[in-house]
């Protein structure tokens, strides 16, 4: 089945009422799934990165965040997560896919990730290849 759900920008404060309330359930989304992330540290680096968000049903349902390195020819992709009642629906390729499309306006020229093992075959999918760092960490040229 395809998604129809919109990916949108995590907001802010200013923009939204309930925007502490997405940000506090898409640091549970990510928690769920990687349980050592502190969620006081991670909601505020949630909201100082590039974080995408999905809602459904009033809740956040897929996540995904984007870090530009300080010298701007990088970019990581860090803490991409789909509820499991949501995989398989291409939520995940098109959050991906939108972080690059803005990491390519920011002139980055490559984006990296460092995948869970059983995260690898989704990323080879969209492109990534490893080879750095023993092949843990996983690139592709934008
Ligand atoms: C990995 C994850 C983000 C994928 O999101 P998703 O919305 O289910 O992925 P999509 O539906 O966009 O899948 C895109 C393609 O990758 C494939 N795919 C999805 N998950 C896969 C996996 N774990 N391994 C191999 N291929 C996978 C899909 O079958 C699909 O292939 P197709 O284009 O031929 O149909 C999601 O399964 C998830 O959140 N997993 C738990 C957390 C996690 O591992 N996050 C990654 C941390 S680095």
């Amino acid at each position: 089945m395809q998604h129809t759900l919109p990916v949108i920008e995590l907001p802010s404060a200013d923009e939204d009422p309930n925007a502490a309330t997405l940000l506090r359930e898409a640091a549970h989304l990510v928690r769920s799934e990687f349980p050592a992330k502190k969620i006081k540290s991670l909601t505020a680096h949630m909201q100082s990165r590039l974080t995408l968000i999905s809602i459904d049903k009033g809740s956040v349902v897929a996540t995904a965040g984007l870090e530009i390195e300080s010298d701007c020819q990088r970019a990581i992709l860090e803490d991409i997560v789909v509820a499991s009642e949501y995989q398989r629906r291409s939520l995940g390729s098109s959050m991906i896919k939108m972080l690059e499309a803005k990491a390519r306006e920011t002139g980055i020229a490559t984006i990296s990730v460092t995948p869970v093992r059983s995260a690898v075959g989704f990323y080879e999918r969209l492109g990534y290849e490893s080879g750095r760092w023993g092949n843990i960490i996983f690139d592709k040229a934008l």
